[in-house]
């Protein structure tokens, strides 16, 4: 943008300038190298033949109603399938209690716009969605990172911050955090870790947003509550999505959560309705099929993507590295020795035919330069294996 308008644009988009692109943030760095940065679904999940169909019916069924502002019955119709869909699965998911958005991502600034002013300090698990990060950043927030392990967020340490803060007279607006199959640590917060979050959110008065893009998507072990079934309270806000069940391109997502807080962001989310005709068409596509078989249907294809992903690593990667090995949702979590910089062999790892994300970029505070985020969602079997041998191969080299 230059000189010239810095000081036209507001305080948020210049954070956002400030900030810079940091370096590995999306964008292809070698056109036949394996895409392991892409959280997308691998290309055949998608029901394109029902989907061609479903628009012809949503256009016919709805007619003009389809094509206007708001949208018309097979809209709403998507919106009490998400609701029904949500309270099957604890969530009190009652008229008044959710909002469907333009994806999670649009769930996210609609909670930022409805909570955070400049400099309000907000709470992450380190590492974190760097989606969300961006978000919080681009709103003014101040955020502290909190650890995490295999079974979630390290609930000791949070209150141990918690006190912290508080001798400081500083209250959290909220905390941010994926419970299940997080992104990019593939971890699932254990029982008693969910019920101490809650704990602490009661004791300590803070908000709790649950980002849950993953949690249909479980390939191994059994469902756990979401935080949002657990709490008691009514302090939770939980965003779901249809992206990575259906499709991102459709971006359609929701809020659940406190009926007051639902309402107050529907009046600030001024857009003409979330995607009225995608609504109708979806609407009508999950109108006529079943979805948990679906569900049931591509979670075999990410199980051996998955599978395919820790075999390659058991057998490529050298001694020294540590990778996570998630229940569900898209993505390993590769931990190298202390003395590996990710962040300047990036180029080489692309050269050598792979794409992972740096893991500096899922950190408020720049750590998780030995960390490497890979995406097993998308390439397949194949292509993941010759992703991983390239990885290996030039973390091997560069092992001290
Ligand atoms: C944890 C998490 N939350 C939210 C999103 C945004 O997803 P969407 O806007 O497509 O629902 C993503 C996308 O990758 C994600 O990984």
């Amino acid at each position: 943008m230059g000189d010239r308008y810095y000081d036209l644009v507001s305080k948020r988009a210049q954070r956002n300038m400030d900030a810079g692109e940091p370096a590995g943030w999306g964008g292809d760095r070698a056109a036949d190298a394996v895409p392991l940065n892409f959280g997308f679904p691998y290309p055949d999940s998608y029901p394109i033949d029902s989907l061609i169909k479903a628009c012809a019916t949503a256009l016919r069924e709805d007619g003009a109603d389809a094509l206007r502002y708001g949208g018309g019955p097979l809209a709403q119709e998507f919106d009490d399938l998400v609701a029904a869909r949500c309270s099957e699965r604890g969530l009190r998911a009652g008229e008044g209690n959710i909002l469907v958005t333009n994806g999670s991502a649009q769930a996210i600034s609609t909670v930022c716009s409805l909570l955070l002013d400049f400099g309000d300090l907000i709470l992450v698990e380190a590492p974190t969605y760097m989606g969300a990060l961006r978000e919080f950043g681009n709103y003014g927030a101040e955020i502290r990172g909190v650890d995490l392990d295999g079974d979630g967020i390290l609930t000791d340490e949070l209150q141990r911050v918690l006190e912290e803060l508080r001798e400081d007279g500083v209250r959290p607006k909220f905390l941010y955090t994926m419970p299940n199959f997080h992104n990019p640590a593939g971890s699932t917060m254990s029982m008693q870790r969910r019920r101490h979050l809650l704990e602490l959110a009661e004791e300590y008065d803070f908000l709790v947003v649950e980002d849950d893009a993953y949690g249909e998507l479980r390939y191994d072990g059994e469902d756990l509550p979401s935080l949002r079934a657990l709490d008691e309270s009514d302090r939770v806000l939980h965003l779901g999505s249809m992206s990575k069940i259906l499709a991102p391109g459709f971006r359609l997502g929701w809020i659940v959560g406190p009926e007051p807080l639902i309402e107050q962001a529907d009046r600030l989310k001024v857009d003409g309705g979330t995607g009225p005709f995608v609504r109708a068409m979806v609407g009508t596509y999950l109108r006529e099929i079943d979805l948990d078989e679906r569900i049931r249907h591509i979670c075999r294809g990410y199980r051996s993507r998955r599978d395919a992903a820790l075999n390659s690593l058991q057998e490529h990667m050298p001694d020294g590295c540590d990778w996570s090995e998630p229940e569900g949702g898209y993505f390993l979590w590769l931990t190298l020795p202390e003395s590996v910089d990710v962040t300047v062999l990036l180029a080489d790892i692309a050269e050598a035919g792979a794409n992972p994300l740096p893991g500096n970029i899922f950190f408020p505070d720049d750590r998780g330069r030995n960390n490497l985020r890979l995406s097993f969602s998308y390439p397949d079997p194949d292509e993941l294996d010759r992703g991983i041998r390239a990885i290996a191969e030039v973390v091997s080299a560069n092992i001290k």
